[in-house]
């Protein structure tokens, strides 16, 4: 599929779930090292082997392969109980961790305070809330950037790291308390750090020495975006956003090898869009078609299992995440999932108040309230889920594939058929 010695970036290129985690499983097969380098355990990838599910959250999904050594960056969010939850399911799985895994740490601890925090902020905002996944990912950020974070560094430190996590949890149970929730206790959390400390210390490394060599020796690199650009911190629909930096950047400020260094930047685009939490959502659709692709795509978050928004193709901001990232391979994922539609919608464009308005000039306001422009293909009614060539595809799938691309343009490297592992079409 791809040539030898390539840096390579997995993007989301809508509002996440994008079926990043079977693609990035795919080229992990290859690759020497697969790297996370932003976001915490509210991405979730699923990748499916024999009929077999394995949903994770923070170690890199490229763990499922033989070869790849698997990195998890400075940039990365981690909340201890997570992390030892997924060590725990590999190494039940003979995987050995200390040979596969290797932690930064510059990394970045979620700790009880900033779950709380997350909730309590929720439940705030009322009916105005965000739709987070409460899983403490945007205190955290807060916290590393206003210099109150505590890392990976200080954990290997526990004298210091008792001390922080006392002087802070001091500070925030005076917010806690202010929301009205029980303040927490130091006490009770010690001893999981204590076990997490020494669980992961043979794995904490120069994991920046490791990449940069590894560049320079030519391996091949896969880094493993999680998320959808449309939740990126500055550039998706604030508020309504995850706290860090998706777009190809994010690489460089979460695992500090420059994007320049980068070869191949893959996008990944679901034939349909979807999201959990709020916010706009232009081609958002509420009849029976929508139900019918939730329950045939089963768009549950694999992180909280909230149903998932979903809706017809949004090509304007797909395209805007291609501009924005630099895209210039993308993979479909889940077209098989549009089969038995009669025809297929496609959003070409906006209009607000009778204008053409384009996706960079929207804010949420504007998103809200604009009328989406549409273009409606013919549909297909064959299983396709076993289908292993672009040409054997139904013609009204083909010609789905080729609308898509010359819209974006960009070209498309991969359909992925069916959620297992070898169903995907190289183009
Ligand atoms: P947070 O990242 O938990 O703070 O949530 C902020 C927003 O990002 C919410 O709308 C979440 O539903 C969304 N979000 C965060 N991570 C993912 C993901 O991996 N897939 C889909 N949505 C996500």
């Amino acid at each position: 599929m791809t040539a030898k010695n390539m840096i390579q970036l997995v993007i989301g290129s809508q509002w996440g779930d994008e079926g990043k985690g079977k693609i990035v499983d795919m080229m992990a097969k290859k690759a020497d090292f697969v790297v996370r380098f932003h976001g915490g355990n509210n991405a979730g990838h699923t990748v499916v082997i024999n009929g077999k599910k394995f949903p994770f959250h923070l170690i890199p999904s490229g763990i499922l392969q033989k070869k790849p050594i698997v990195i998890i960056e400075a940039g990365t969010v981690i909340d201890p109980e997570v992390l030892m939850e997924e060590m725990e399911i590999f190494s039940k799985m003979r995987i050995n961790l200390k040979k596969k895994l290797m932690i930064s740490p510059r990394c970045h601890l979620i700790m009880p305070y900033h779950k709380e925090l997350d909730q309590a902020y929720e439940n705030a905002r009322g009916k105005n809330k965000l739709g987070t996944t409460k899983r403490g990912i945007g205190p955290a950020y807060a916290d590393k950037v206003s210099y109150n974070g505590i890392r990976i560094y200080e954990l290997l430190n526990w004298s210091l790291f008792v001390e922080k996590f006392k002087f802070q949890t001091e500070i925030k149970n005076k917010i806690l308390v202010a929301f009205g929730v029980a303040p927490i206790k130091v006490e009770k959390y010690l001893p999981t750090f204590k076990k997490l400390a020494e669980r992961i210390s043979p794995m904490v490394g120069d994991t920046f020495a490791v990449l940069h060599k590894a560049i320079k020796q030519k391996k091949q690199v896969l880094f493993e975006g999680a998320h959808g650009v449309m939740l990126d911190n500055s550039f998706g629909l604030y508020p309504f956003v995850t706290a860090s930096n998706v777009i190809e950047g994010g690489v460089n400020i979460g695992s500090g090898v420059p994007s320049n260094k980068i070869d191949e930047i893959w996008g990944i685009v679901k034939a349909y869009t979807s999201r959990v939490g709020g916010g706009p959502l232009p081609t958002e659709l509420f009849d029976k078609t929508a139900e019918g692709i939730r329950e045939r795509g089963y768009e549950y978050g694999t992180t909280t299992g909230r149903p998932r928004r979903v809706g017809w193709l949004d090509l304007p901001a797909v395209k805007y995440a291609c501009e924005l990232s630099s895209i210039n391979r993308i993979a479909i994922t889940k077209i098989d999932i549009l089969s038995g539609l009669s025809s297929i919608k496609a959003c070409v464009g906006y209009k607000l108040n009778g204008k053409k308005i384009e996706f960079s000039q929207c804010g949420y306001l504007e998103l809200s309230k604009l009328t989406p422009i549409y273009k409606t293909l013919p549909g297909w009614s064959q299983d396709i889920s076993k289908i292993k060539s672009f040409k054997k595809l139904p013609v009204n799938c083909q010609k789905y594939v080729r609308f898509i691309e010359k819209y974006l343009d960009v070209k498309i490297k991969i359909v992925s058929v069916s959620p297992e592992r070898e169903a995907s079409i190289f183009v």
